[in-house]
């Protein structure tokens, strides 16, 4: 036997109990006669203590040797502490150790094993084992596993089956590219790992199955940010016989669950806003609502003036930032220079001081006056002592620069609380959205999410105008899950097919086998999907979603510990085909 207790349990009630522990030694000091090592492991710390005096000769010598993250085994007695430690569940006692078995020695690792280490992220991520020892991504590992088993226990409660479905698969297209994989036994073909179960979940409904779910791995080759990984976990769910609103009341009883159960947080009931409204109100389809700042649309009042900047704009938006007359000119000014940097993109901006007296002073005065800037308080709602931004330009891009400026300043004011929860309904997206670059429509969501009942005829005459069964479940401005009902019936798959620009050739060659399966008596259905990783780690008032992930992948998609992607050698290319496809 390894160990009677962990590193966590011990206290005063244990007091003259003789107990045996192993773990790894987090520090130890030596005061020549009296030694004292802080043992870990997953539980806690526990102080072991060897005493010249105490402890046998031979034991306190080997005592001496011990290196930070060597990993002993020691038996001793529980003694009450002379000077005791109220932060640690085990301060009032430490083992007066009378055996002592090194179990492994350790090299000097290369960053503290401290909740605050001195070790960077690169070092961190190559040495993730070692990362893990520490509190922060242990701790993190540990709210993953609760909120998975919270997930897994609540939907098998309701009736949900989990399923597996395959990993080698064909391409599924859900926006993004596929990773692929070449096969040995059939020569010059590819697999492609899944980007999600979706036709898989869709023909567990035509089989019958009614309520599935899956805590999945889905692998996506796209660029990667905070809060997307190539690699990432899907709670996957789909069910036979349900309209939108079974779907919405079906996972909003999910998070509602989560929430209380994980965060001790109830919430009524989750608000609903129209996609055309979040982008209206919030220039973005996930807005974080924990706070205010709601776009007002400045035309009418601002146009037919002689400022040929607003005048030549599609759109003149702002909004009213809560106590922002306090930011002096030069706080202003780095606000204009933050939003016309690249990744913003806005060529300008203008602004009006409300000034606590009621008065305004703005940017532009030469242009508008009083009346005038009275007007645009009116419309975003400003109040004496706020700070109105004002973007103008084309329609999409002004929203986009807008709502990153909100954020921005909800931020710099501590307005995105982590420890507050606004779930959020996004619903009718539009079914398809305009591509530049190929001067195609895509689908939205993917190809599988039915119209709007209605609207199917649209597509011929005003295909952008076309809503969708389609959902968000946005939870503090970033999007947690996204699902739709589903098309059901080969005709209107094949049309949707058909207006994506799929040859009947092509749609058959790649969903041949899910619209021949519709042939079959597909019942009625519909799911969602939540990106565990992000629901995670937001349920944990943060958004690096790699902090929540044990092995993540780093910005270039590369495992630094691996040291994955890596070449493979020429007689496995040569078994795979590969060789003689990259000659060709
Ligand atoms: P969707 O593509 O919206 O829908 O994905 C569902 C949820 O998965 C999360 N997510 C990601 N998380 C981390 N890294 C990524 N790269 C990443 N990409 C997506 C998001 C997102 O909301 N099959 C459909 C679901 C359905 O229709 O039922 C799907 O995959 O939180």
């Amino acid at each position: 036997m390894y160990r009677s207790h962990n590193c966590g349990e011990l206290n005063a009630s244990h007091i003259n109990k003789e107990v045996t522990l192993a773990g790894w030694v987090q520090k130890s000091r030596d005061k020549g006669f009296m030694i004292w090592v802080d043992l870990r492991d997953r539980y806690g710390i526990t102080q072991l203590i060897f005493d010249e005096e105490r402890t046998s000769k031979s034991i306190f010598q080997n005592a001496k040797t011990l290196g930070r993250e060597f990993v002993i085994q020691v038996k001793g007695k529980v003694i009450e502490r002379s000077s005791k430690n109220p932060n640690l569940s085990t301060g009032d006692i430490e083992i007066l150790v009378s055996e002592l078995t090194i179990l492994n020695k350790a090299i000097l690792p290369p960053f503290t094993i401290e909740d605050d280490t001195d070790g960077g992220e690169e070092l961190r991520m190559k040495y993730r084992y070692l990362d893990i020892r520490r509190n922060p991504v242990k701790n993190s590992l540990i709210f993953r596993h609760k909120v998975a088993q919270a997930v897994r226990n609540y939907l098998s409660k309701e009736g949900f089956i989990e399923v597996e479905t395959p990993y080698l698969i064909k391409s599924t297209p859900e926006g993004a590219r596929d990773f692929v994989v070449p096969s040995r036994m059939n020569a010059g073909q590819f697999y492609a790992l899944p980007q999600s179960p979706q036709t898989f979940k869709q023909l567990l409904m035509v089989g019958g199955m009614d309520k599935y779910f899956q805590i999945v791995k889905c692998f996506r080759d796209e660029d990667l940010r905070a809060d997307r990984q190539p690699e990432f976990t899907q709670i996957d769910c789909e069910m036979a016989f349900v309209e939108q609103e079974d779907i919405l009341n079906a996972f909003e009883g999910l998070t509602r669950h989560l929430l209380k159960e994980i965060n001790g947080i109830e919430i009524e009931k989750f608000p609903r806003m129209l996609y055309d409204d979040a982008m209206r109100l919030y220039g973005n389809d996930k807005p974080d609502i924990r706070f205010g700042m709601k776009f007002g649309e400045l035309n009418s009042v601002t146009q037919h003036k002689d400022f040929g900047v607003f005048n030549a704009a599609e759109l003149v938006v702002g909004i009213a930032v809560p106590g922002g007359n306090n930011f002096t000119r030069k706080e202003i000014d780095q606000l204009i220079d933050w939003i016309k940097r690249p990744q913003v993109g806005a060529l300008g901006m203008v602004y009006c001081r409300y000034n606590e007296d009621g008065s305004f002073k703005s940017s532009v005065d030469k242009f508008f006056d009083e009346a005038d800037l009275a007007k645009w308080a009116d419309i975003t709602g400003a109040k004496p002592g706020d700070l109105i931004c004002v973007l103008s330009g084309e329609t999409d891009k002004v929203r986009g620069q807008l709502s990153s400026l909100r954020m921005e300043l909800a931020t710099r004011l501590g307005l995105r609380k982590p420890n507050e929860f606004a779930p959020l309904w996004v619903i009718d997206f539009p079914l398809l959205e305009w591509d530049e670059e190929t001067k195609r429509y895509h689908a939205m969501h993917h190809p599988f999410t039915s119209p709007k009942p209605g609207q199917i005829e649209l597509l011929a005459t005003n295909p952008g105008e076309v809503k969708a069964n389609a959902y968000d479940l946005v939870l503090n401005g970033n999007e947690i899950g996204g699902g739709s009902i589903r098309i059901h019936d080969k005709k209107t798959q094949s049309l949707m097919f058909d207006y994506l620009g799929f040859t009947p050739e092509e749609a058959k060659a790649q969903f041949g086998f899910l619209m021949d399966a519709f042939q079959y008596g597909a019942p009625p259905h519909g799911g969602l999907a939540f990106g565990l990783d992000r629901l995670v780690a937001i349920l944990a008032g943060q958004e690096i979603i790699r902090d929540f992930i044990a092995f993540p992948k780093n910005n270039s998609g590369r495992d630094v510990m691996i040291d994955a992607p890596a070449t493979i050698d020429n007689k496995q290319l040569e078994e795979l085909s590969l060789k003689l496809h990259l000659k060709q």
